[in-house]
């Protein structure tokens, strides 16, 4: 390996703080718990007994997770499994079809059930918002619920574990994954990672109605150079640990059984093959007990990184590194019996990783019952997409707290249940775009169109008409680009019209309407893996359809879906409301209406950061301080700006408006000074100051104002999401302590340096009240 040991590294880092392969000098936390499930003590007597009974080849064949389907016919798979060659599969959620696969499993010699994973992100048969639209709530409540429904109807459908919560940090919206994830902010995506383990392992991923969570992708795969997927990744480690890690570490703290490894590199070293990331990060200092798997073909993909020569060098690091299990590549299953047998492999790293996969499958609870999740065949479901089986009251009420208003002049919303409504734009009658990338089992066809639930709202009161106005792009490669993996059945279906036909019968439906909804952005293939933008405004001939409707005069309301921050100047200066709805899943429509009229006051708020421009990217508010910052209200030369635009976002981090109207006291401290394992409280008093009840997000963030190497602007540390009858007041205390001040100095000790520290409380990043204290 090109890695040096951990202890030639440690002894070289107090000289070279930032070199790529460092293994950190001082940890943050305590090692991490042990998956819940049965005691640890038995675990470890009956994997022992289990590893000694096993072959070689039994052993390699455990580290095999096949996609089901393309990788292998089913009939190959089950004579494999019954041959003890496999150790789990994914992509199959049918208890009928699995039935047999784990019955093979259960013929093979030693009789080790086989386990079934999916990417159940955001939903399962019911489809809740995309992962931005939960962290865009605020309530890890429904982040919580998101996941423990999913759990439950995955789980009924005989899937074992699921490859997520994603928790990469993004910062730069051309990543497509962006939307998959819960933003930019390591306190906010830490909050989502653990209130989406527990939702998704319940007490234990051992019970019946639990699926194992894989935490993805370890590491830092969000910060692909410039937003294109797959790319490299080049980063200090003071902000690999104070920015980008943290929210894995929240994952596992809370349980996680799983880690997923990411496709890029990291500082040089592919993550598939970096020994210092999964054996000295994540292993020795974090001290996870769980299995790693590698993302899809990983393995093989060492060899174009260009750190493998051949399947069996790829074979080699990979295993060396920690990768318990190969996903969807055969290089383990080609090359790792030679090299045992020769012993390039120790033998002992082949048990290492066997022992994981083992013990995941404890945890999961298969070695008790491997049909937990299967049930019995009279159980099964007739209809695995019946109705019944869906969640919708829950998928409706996440959904309604996933939206954030961006803007609402003159309260155009919320709007009247009467009169005319005319429904616009090419995402308005959009099942499939509703569901958003990852919709696992969900089905297009019970998905609630803007349409629909438009419809239903107005239902005997009002009238809707509709035109579609635009195609999403018109650009014949982009179409083409996404219809790539569904020839047979397009996800993007283009209107022959031309624009301008298109947008003048929109016009014309709109001339006839009280009110324009039209829903514009991108369809769900564009905010996916693998769909990197160059630009982040409207596609196609959206704007121009904006622009022509603007000209009714008609109040026009903007509803947005996409799956990353876009570049909406022009609608945020002209639209007379614009509600961000990112992709709100099965219940989408009605959620949306029920907002559009008032039914919920919106309450979401943004979890990463609008930036006006291109140009602005990366864009995040925790940004390192500078020496020549932009001053609001000075001259901007030869300060760090673009000269060209307005300074900062378009929309801060937190932003949302609500149909209510709060004000916030100014910050009160306990005290000026917090002594070391003392406390401090911030408290502000917030007073709905409107004629409805609402809820807001009381955000704080802290700022350390010198310290030995250079600290953010600010950081979010804790935040309150309260509801006020119109009128109410109520004070909220933030408690404040040594551990909140700590971050990782140039030794990458985690540590609270004394001095001067201001506390900010504000209902976005931007907009704060400011006080200010001494740490001894
Ligand atoms: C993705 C993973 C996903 C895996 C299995 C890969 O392409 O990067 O996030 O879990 O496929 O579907």
């Amino acid at each position: 390996m090109r890695m040096l040991s951990s202890l030639a590294l440690a002894a070289s880092l107090a000289c070279a703080p930032m070199f790529a392969g460092a293994a950190p000098a001082a940890t943050a936390t305590a090692a991490l718990p042990a998956p819940a499930g049965a005691p640890q003590a038995d675990k470890q007597a009956f994997i022992n007994d289990l590893v000694a009974r096993m072959t070689t080849e039994e052993k390699i064949g455990q580290l095999r997770l096949i996609s089901i389907g393309p990788e292998m016919p089913a009939k190959q798979l089950m004579q494999e499994l019954a041959a003890g060659r496999v150790g789990g599969t994914f992509n199959s959620v049918n208890r009928a079809e699995n039935r047999p696969l784990q019955e093979a499993a259960m013929r093979s010699r030693l009789k080790i059930p086989m386990f079934f994973a999916y990417d159940v992100v955001h939903g399962h048969r019911t489809v809740f918002p995309i992962s931005l639209g939960l962290a865009s709530s605020w309530d890890m409540a429904v982040v919580e619920k998101a996941a423990r429904v999913s759990a439950i109807e995955a789980s009924a459908d005989s899937v074992d574990a699921t490859f997520a919560p994603m928790v990469d940090i993004s910062r730069d919206p051309r990543w497509g994954r962006t939307s998959e994830g819960f933003g930019e902010d390591p306190h906010l995506v830490s909050q989502c990672a653990r209130a989406s383990v527990r939702g998704f392992q319940g007490s234990s991923p051992a019970n019946p109605d639990s699926v194992m969570a894989f935490v993805k992708h370890f590491a830092l795969y969000g910060a692909v150079e410039g937003g294109r997927d797959y790319n490299t990744v080049d980063m200090s480690l003071q902000r690999m640990y104070q920015d980008y890690l943290p929210p894995y570490r929240a994952g596992l703290e809370a349980g996680a059984g799983g880690v997923m490894i990411a496709l890029n590199s990291v500082n040089g070293q592919p993550a598939t093959s970096n020994k210092w990331l999964l054996r000295d990060l994540l292993r020795k200092e974090w001290g996870f007990k769980g299995v790693t798997v590698s993302d899809h073909g990983a393995i093989d993909e060492l060899l174009r990184h260009g750190v493998a020569r051949n399947g069996r060098e790829a074979a080699k690091l990979a295993i060396e590194a920690g990768v318990d299990m190969s996903m969807a590549d055969s290089r383990y299953l080609e090359q790792l019996p030679s090299l045992v047998k020769s012993g390039e492999v120790p033998a002992s790293i082949l048990d290492e990783a066997v022992r994981e996969v083992l013990g995941a499958k404890y945890d999961m609870g298969l070695f008790a019952d491997p049909f937990r999740r299967i049930g019995k065949a009279a159980d099964d479901p007739a209809d695995v997409d019946a109705e019944s089986r869906l969640h919708r009251a829950e998928a409706r009420q996440i959904a309604r707290k996933s939206l954030v208003l961006l803007e609402n002049h003159n309260r155009t919303l919320p709007l009247k249940k009467a009169g005319t409504v005319a429904v616009i734009g090419p995402l308005a009658d959009a099942p499939i775009d509703m569901m958003g990338s990852w919709s696992a089992g969900g089905k297009p066809k019970q998905s609630v169109t803007l349409l629909q639930g438009m419809r239903d709202a107005l239902a005997g009161k009002g009238t809707v008409v509709t035109a579609r106005g635009a195609n999403i792009t018109d650009d014949p490669r982009v179409v083409g680009y996404l219809n790539f993996l569904n020839w047979d059945n397009p996800e993007v279906v283009q209107d022959k019209r031309s624009a301008g036909d298109m947008i003048e019968e929109a016009v014309r439906v709109a001339r006839g309407a009280d009110t324009i909804v039209v829903a514009v952005g991108e369809t769900r293939g564009m905010s996916h893996e693998a769909s990197s933008r160059s630009s982040l405004g409207l596609p196609g001939s959206q704007q121009l359809l904006l622009r022509a409707l603007k000209t009714t005069g008609k109040p026009l309301v903007v509803v947005l879906m996409n799956g990353r921050p876009l570049t909406i100047n022009w609608e945020k200066e002209n639209a007379d409301a614009i509600l961000e709805t990112w992709y709100a899943g099965t219940e989408g429509g009605h959620a949306i209406a029920d907002v559009l009229f008032g039914d919920e006051n919106p309450s979401g708020k943004l979890p990463l950061t609008f930036p006006r421009s291109l140009g602005q990217l990366p864009s995040y508010y925790n940004a390192p301080r500078i020496g020549r910052p932009f001053t609001p209200g000075k001259a901007p030369n030869y300060t760090s700006q673009y000269f060209e635009e307005d300074y900062g976002p378009l929309y801060p981090f937190g932003y949302g408006l609500s149909y209510t109207t709060f004000s916030m006291s100014d910050v009160r401290l306990s005290g000026n000074k917090l002594s070391r394992g003392g406390r401090l409280t911030a408290s502000v008093t917030v007073k709905n100051t409107g004629d409805r009840a609402g809820e807001t997000v009381v955000q704080l963030y802290l700022q350390d104002v010198v310290a030995s190497t250079i600290r953010p602007l600010k950081e979010l540390k804790d935040f309150r999401k309260v509801m006020l009858a119109p009128g109410e007041s109520r004070t909220i205390d933030f408690p404040i302590d040594e551990a909140m001040l700590k971050f990782y100095n140039a030794k990458l000790e985690y540590v609270a340096e004394p001095g001067d520290f201001n506390v900010q409380v504000g209902f976005d990043s931007a907009a704060v009240k400011e006080a200010g204290f001494r740490l001894e």
